[in-house]
This record gives structure tokens, C-alpha cells and sequence, in this order.
């Protein structure tokens, strides 16, 4: 363990064995469709490389950024796009990747914006759910794991940057933030 880390709290084999169930119910729900998942860069690349190859169906890619955190662990409430999408998504299948919905801030405006561009369907499929936290209301279709309110790092997520290799889901030492916000 990662001497940052305070505990694991979701470790490598429960990640790769919830990943490859949601890749069947996906598969399945799906079939016959062709999904384009959308990843929430930076923090669901991970999340979404394995889960991409845990869907048996064509899959497209693409990737969007928005402004977060910057380097604290709370949400500013502002949402900024700060890379689009390449390609149109009218008519296609999306599937929205994400890390983890904490406020849900920035995946309710994310799916507003989306759904204006009219495409076929649109699900959230997210790893980690952070209930507790909620200020407005996001439907997830797709949830790996409920999360309780701790600021949590690894397999893509991160304190200011760092800590996304971590290959599984750890709670960071509240020293290491402390000070910083
Ligand atoms: P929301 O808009 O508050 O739902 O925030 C979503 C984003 O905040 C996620 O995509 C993460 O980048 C970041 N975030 C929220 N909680 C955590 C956490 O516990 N660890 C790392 N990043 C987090
Ligand atoms: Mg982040």
C-alpha cells in the first residue's frame, strides 16, 4: 500500500470482478447496438479502458474535459468545457463514463449539454457513487460501487494529480490535503 493511503478501500480484484459484471449487463442491455462511450477525461480513462474491454459489441471512443476541483477536493459549482468531443453524437448510442459522481454538478450539466445534441440514447455509467454528497439529483444507470464520504484516490482518480496508477481504490491521509484548501 501506497504510504499516502489510509486504507483500501476497493482492491484490484473487486474492481477487475464489478468491471466485468457491468460489462456483461452492458453487453446485454446493448445488444445489437453500437455504443459510443464518452470518457470524462482524466479521472474515468482508466475505468473506461477496462470496461471497454469488458463490453462484447462494437464501441466507439471519445473524450471530453471539464473543469472540476483544480487541485482542492471540493466542487466550485462551475463547470467549464475545456476539451469537446471530436465527432457529432446525433443519432449514436452514448454512454457517458465517469470516475466518480460526488455532487453530481458536473455530470448534470454535462448531460444537458449532450442530450441539446440529440443523440439516439444517452446512460451515465460511473465507478464509484458518492451518495452523501448529492446537491442535485443525477440519474445513474450504470454504478460500480457506493462510496462513503471520504476524498478517495487511484485507478484514475487523483489528488492534485497524483495517485491515478494506484491499482485500486484507496482513502488518502486527510494530512496529505490539509492545509491545501
Ligand atoms: P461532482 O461535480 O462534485 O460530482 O464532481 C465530480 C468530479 O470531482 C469527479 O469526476 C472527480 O474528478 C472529482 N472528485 C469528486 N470526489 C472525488 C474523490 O473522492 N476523489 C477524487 N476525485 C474526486
Ligand atoms: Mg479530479
Amino acid at each position: 500500500m501506497h504510504n499516502d493511503v489510509e486504507k483500501v478501500l476497493i482492491s484490484t480484484e473487486e474492481l477487475k470482478r464489478r468491471i466485468a459484471e457491468l460489462g456483461k449487463q452492458i453487453s446485454t442491455e446493448y445488444a445489437g447496438k453500437e455504443i459510443l462511450m464518452i470518457g470524462v477525461l482524466r479521472g474515468a480513462v482508466l475505468f473506461m479502458a477496462d470496461l471497454a474491454r469488458a463490453i462484447e459489441l462494437h464501441v466507439s471512443m471519445d473524450f471530453m474535459a471539464v473543469s472540476s476541483y483544480g487541485a482542492g477536493t471540493t466542487s466550485s459549482g462551475v463547470v467549464r468545457i475545456l476539451k469537446d468531443l471530436d465527432e457529432s453524437i446525433e443519432g449514436r448510442h452514448v454512454l457517458v463514463v465517469e470516475d466518480i459522481i460526488d455532487s453530481g454538478l458536473t455530470l448534470n450539466y454535462l448531460l444537458d449539454n449532450l442530450r441539446s445534441r440529440k443523440p439516439a440514447s444517452i446512460k451515465l455509467c460511473t465507478l464509484l457513487n458518492k451518495p452523501e454528497r448529492r446537491k442535485v439529483e443525477v440519474n445513474i444507470d450504470y454504478n460500480g460501487f457506493d462510496v462513503p464520504d471520504y476524498f478517495v484516490v487511484g485507478y484514475g482518480l487523483d489528488y492534485a494529480e497524483r495517485y491515478r496508477n494506484l491499482p485500486y481504490i484507496g482513502i488518502l491521509k486527510p494530512e496529505v490535503y490539509q492545509g491545501d484548501e
